[in-house]
């Protein structure tokens, strides 16, 4: 019996028919040499911890300067998400849509079955039943996640709430994600060695949306494996929340306070690399103003019985890129890394530390993520660009109180965002909420490379879902719409933000993070009716004066130039979001059709 089994003797704490053929039939398939019911104990997770070390996949930072926290190095193949390899397996190819894999259902289990015969020998399966969100929430999910990943187990530990109080919440209830995972490396015999990043070069991240059963095959790495962030969060939760007339959405939430002890809740919507984690976590800069986080990454919302959308954050960590994280850029973040974390592909300091780039003064020398021995001289980055930290999001210094309350946090704004040197403006708030969702649904960004002042190299990222929406883009944006008709007035009020606007030198016009503070706090007082807003052809902007910019060295014609509206360039956008709404065919809605001619009139 391996050591891991110790984890749970006594097995299963269910009868839920459903949930235990379902485990019944991944062992039948897997064929691993033990399986763990995990219970989502502080004892297990460290046994969790020991696996990892006693078997080489992980080592022991030093305690004293990382207490209980561990690195683990991947391999090298297995470093990201794989989009290409990740597929909606809908019924029917259309309802994958134009910007998803799709594969047939059945054919997509053939092939896997094939992989996942006998993939777990050797091995101990896992069973994970987790919530996403506060267990018992009536925005809450379940899912039951079976892996041979010890180390998929201790991050769903830290980022989702794992064990026994779910599957009593569950009780006999059919309404969970099936979730397996494994990746691909069995120990066939006896004396076939384990390696410390078991994974296969074949890769397959399938979701069956109808059945809300996720198959994923070959990697351990972030989201391929860990299956209640974005396989299920989002993908899955995407296609349920259309179903059952709620919202799944790649968003942080976040509370702001103002002098007066007033709270409003905001939901932020960014594509990757845009400063999600960063402005989850800002330290205002305006006196009397204070943020605190509610979640960085995803947010489920539901109508209330005021009619009003209540959020969640499904998760209870923090699955942080690495690099660009510091004392300066997120103070909170840092705060949070004081113990307790599992680091992915960082570097290694002399003195048993972690390390990535821009994180303090560079080292004089340190392992990399690939255990090589590293000085800056080495001409490439210690820490892969994409590691990650792995942090209990109890332990952010600021996080809110209502951060676990199982009713959610009713979100009073909804801003999308974007990285675009040009034509968007630092912050416009959308007419109406089908305006807003058609400002949600162009959203984009550019490279930082691009020369300002023209349209650059653009990655359409519709609400920042583009990797992550489970059906037809063209449906999610009807739903969208659907959505707004139910909550009428009671809906939140979009606004589109940009920090990322360049002058025609290509400096940043705005200096972003922490003032990025001054354009919550303008939101913040749009929603009472508090600022001042003109409109304009492509929205409300604000105001000359309604942006404090009180203490801010940045010119006033600088703002001004912020916040006016581009006519020109919009105007050569126009061509440009025909063609991106163009891939939606006949599913593009009728709402955001009108909204695009409205905005070509409005032009002139
Ligand atoms: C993430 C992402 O890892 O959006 O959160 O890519
Ligand atoms: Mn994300």
């Amino acid at each position: 019996m391996s050591v891991q089994s110790k984890i749970a003797p006594e097995g299963a704490k269910t009868s839920n028919k459903k949930v235990l053929a379902f485990v019944e039939e991944a062992k039948a398939l897997f064929k691993p040499e033990a399986v763990v019911w995990c219970d989502g104990s502080h004892v297990e997770y460290q046994h969790l911890l020991k696996t990892l070390v006693d078997g080489g996949t992980a080592m022991w930072l030093n305690p004293e300067k990382r207490p209980n926290s561990i690195l683990v190095r991947s391999d090298p193949l297995d470093v990201a998400r794989v989009e290409d390899q990740t597929y909606i397996c809908s019924k029917s190819k259309d309802d994958a849509g134009p910007t998803n894999n799709w594969f047939d259902p059945a054919e997509m289990k053939a092939t896997l079955t094939k992989l996942y015969d006998g993939a777990m020998a050797g091995r101990t399966m896992y069973v994970v039943p987790y919530s996403m969100g506060p267990v018992g929430s009536p925005i809450a999910g379940i899912g039951v996640m079976v892996t041979d990943s010890a180390y998929a187990v201790a991050n769903m530990h830290i980022m989702t709430r794992v064990g026994d109080k779910v599957l009593k919440a569950l009780g006999d209830s059919e309404d969970f994600v099936r979730g397996m995972h494994t990746v691909g490396y069995p120990l066939s015999t006896p004396t076939t060695a384990d390696v410390p990043w078991p994974c296969n070069k074949t890769k397959y991240i399938s979701h069956f949306p109808e059945t809300r059963e996720i198959w994923s095959y070959g990697s351990g790495y972030g989201g391929n494996a860990l299956l209640g962030k974005k396989c299920h969060a989002l993908r899955i939760a995407s296609v349920k929340a259309r179903d059952e007339g709620w919202m799944a959405e790649h968003m942080l939430i976040l509370k702001l306070t103002n002098p007066a002890g007033e709270s409003k809740f905001m939901a932020a919507a960014f594509p990757s690399a845009c400063g999600k984690t960063n402005l989850a976590m800002l330290m205002p800069t305006i006196p009397g103003w204070k943020a605190e986080t509610i979640g960085d990454d995803i947010c489920w919302m539901k109508f209330g019985a005021d009619g009003r959308l209540y959020a969640i954050n499904p998760e209870t960590g923090f699955f942080g890129v690495a690099p660009g994280t510091s004392t300066e850029s997120n103070f909170n973040a840092m705060e949070t890394l004081y113990a307790n974390c599992i680091y992915s592909n960082v570097a290694l300091t002399d003195d048993g530390d972690v390390w990535w780039e821009q994180m303090s003064e560079t080292p004089a020398h340190t392992v990399d993520w690939m255990r090589r021995s590293w000085t800056p001289a080495s001409g490439r980055p210690a820490a892969h660009p994409n590691a990650r930290f792995t942090a209990p999001a109890a332990q952010c210094p600021v996080i809110a109180k209502e951060w676990e309350d199982p009713k959610g946090v009713p979100i009073d704004a909804i801003l999308f965002g974007g990285r675009r040197a040009t034509v968007a403006p630092l912050v416009t708030e959308a007419m109406s909420w089908q305006h807003g969702t058609f400002l949600g649904s162009i959203m984009a960004s550019e490279k930082t490379a691009a020369a300002a002042g023209k349209i650059g190299d653009l990655r359409r990222d519709p609400m920042a879902m583009l990797p992550f929406c489970g059906y037809h883009m063209g449906d999610y944006f009807a739903h969208w719409l659907k959505m707004g008709e139910k909550g009428g007035d009671k809906m939140p009020k979009i606004f589109y933000v940009n920090w990322f606007r360049k002058s025609p030198e290509g400096k940043f016009m705005w200096p972003g993070y922490a003032e990025n503070s001054r354009v919550l706090k303008w939101i913040f007082e749009r929603c009472d009716g508090n600022a001042k807003a003109v409109d304009t052809p492509i929205g409300k902007l604000p105001a000359e004066g309604s942006l404090d910019v009180s203490g801010l060295k940045v010119a006033p014609d600088t703002v001004k130039e912020l916040t006016k509206v581009d006519v020109e360039g919009w105007k050569a956008e126009l061509p440009l979001i025909k063609e991106h709404f163009a891939t939606f065919g006949a599913k593009l809605p009728k709402g955001l059709k009108d909204e695009l001619a409205a905005l070509e009139q409005r032009l002139g």
